[in-house]
């Protein structure tokens, strides 16, 4: 681990952000963006970071004893990625909140209330790396937001990078980095085939910086704030808090800010438990992992932590089913939606997932599947033959349901279904993908 350097000991500034939660999210129930003044007032003047290559040096320095991992779903640690763009001149900055993933609110929720802190974020990458632009690509529904806080920002001549911002496409692969990337380019929101990685050639060949909103929105509080307080919640090995969706069969749907660490039922019982008798978790989104309830209520929410139980957080997801509902019924229509989100570019994933999705609805139907093939394609499939993850992550997910739901999966195949609720679907997928 990098040591400290002396000038970025920061410590908390003022007593306006304790270490309590929620850090990310106006505290109470306001819905309502919070306008530029009531920013200042919570959070104080965003700090201009780097001045000079030393004390970007610090800067990053700080971000790594902090120990900030990407919120986008891969964990990656951004320090190696500010550090990676910073080297270089002409960069860029890109907040990723397109949150194509239909159950999903988190960047949304983030993005509609707490617009001035992802651009407090983004600011402060991009003085970090060098870079005089940040542009943030917020999901439609919450786009007009960032832009009139953009406007307000630029009124008050706060900000010496320039902040745009650009709507997302609303698609599930719109988000992969280089498919952003590409729709800002040239307004087509697919990933590009593989090349350089983008710290050295991404918007227009320039080096750029490209990281989810809520992890600048963490980056936001560091700068200021430092290791110290950002890590006062979470583990020693996984500090800070998270944002979480909680979705399907929980009493009060949302988002809430955790500490890293806490236990998976504890994060159930803010949005009011289940309703009902707790069946099967789907955990990191639709990409993620499905796991017994019971099974997952005393693991703590952290990369390390679920992965005793064979999970990944991903994006932060926690989707409930109740213990009479259907698993393969829901994992055939998250199936299908995810192999109709293809991008249409490699074989495996257009004709593979297109497939699998065949049998697994089979499966759920109760019409026969070939059960020897699926097994054979889910292997074929989901070992990195696509250009972006799309196939793996489809055939995680599926591989799970079929390890965890192996019990109805005898009786399907049986003919008889042991779901009693309805099976029009509890988890959202869009109405196009349904046959
Ligand atoms: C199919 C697919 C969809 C993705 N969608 C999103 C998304 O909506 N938002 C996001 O931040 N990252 C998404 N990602 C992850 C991004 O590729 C990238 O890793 C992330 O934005 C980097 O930011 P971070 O390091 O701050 O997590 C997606 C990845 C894949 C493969
Ligand atoms: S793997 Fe699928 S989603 Fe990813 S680039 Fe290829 S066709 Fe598109």
């Amino acid at each position: 681990m990098t040591a400290r350097p002396a000038s970025a000991q920061a410590t908390v500034a003022d007593d306006r952000v304790p270490a309590r939660l929620p850090r990310l999210l106006p505290d109470g129930f306001s819905d309502k963006p919070t306008c530029l003044a009531d920013h200042l007032a919570r959070y104080g003047q965003p700090v201009a970071p780097a001045q000079s290559s030393r004390r970007r040096e610090e800067f990053i320095a700080e971000v790594e004893i902090a120990g900030l991992a990407g919120r986008g779903g891969a964990g990656f640690p951004t320090a190696r990625k500010l550090a990676a763009v910073a080297s270089r001149r002409h960069a860029i900055v890109i907040g990723n909140g397109t949150e194509g993933e239909p159950a999903s609110t988190k960047d949304k929720v983030l993005l509609g209330r707490s617009p001035h802190l992802v651009l407090d974020g983004a600011v402060a990458a991009a003085e970090i790396v060098g870079a005089t632009e940040a542009i943030i690509v917020a999901h439609p529904a919450v786009s007009d937001i960032v832009a009139a806080a953009v406007s307000e920002r630029r009124r008050a001549r706060l900000d010496r990078a320039r902040l745009s911002v650009v709507p997302a496409a609303d698609e599930f692969v719109a988000g992969e980095a280089s498919a952003v990337v590409h729709w800002i380019e040239r307004g087509i929101p697919t990933p590009k085939p593989p090349g350089r990685r983008l710290s050295e050639s991404g918007l227009h060949g320039r080096p750029t910086l490209l990281q989810n909103v809520e992890t600048l929105a963490h980056l936001a509080l560091i700068t200021p704030y430092g290791a110290d307080w950002f890590s006062a919640v979470g583990t020693v090995a996984e500090p800070g808090s998270m944002l979480v969706t909680l979705a399907g069969a929980v009493r009060y749907p949302g988002v809430y800010e955790v500490a890293i660490g806490t236990p998976v039922g504890e994060v159930l019982s803010l949005g009011g438990g289940t309703s009902g008798p707790p069946g099967a978790l789907l955990v990191g989104g639709y990409f993620g992992t499905w796991v017994d309830s019971v099974r997952a209520a005393g693991v703590p929410l952290s990369a390390a932590g679920l992965q005793q139980v064979g999970v990944g957080v991903g994006a932060g997801l926690i989707a409930a089913l109740p213990a009479n509902a259907c698993g393969l019924a829901e994992t055939a229509r998250i199936a299908r939606y995810l192999a109709s989100s293809s991008a249409g570019q490699c074989g495996p994933c257009v004709f593979g997932l297109d497939a699998i999705a065949g049998q697994v609805e089979r499966l759920a139907d109760g019409r026969g599947p070939d059960m020897a093939r699926l097994h054979r394609w889910l292997g074929q499939v989901g070992s990195g033959r696509g250009a972006c993850k799309h196939p793996d992550g489809t055939v995680r997910m599926i591989a799970s349901a079929l390890a965890l739901f192996s019990r109805e999966i005898d009786h399907h195949v049986r003919g008889w279904c042991s779901g009693s609720a309805s099976r029009a679907g509890l988890l959202p997928v869009p109405a196009w993908s349904l046959r």
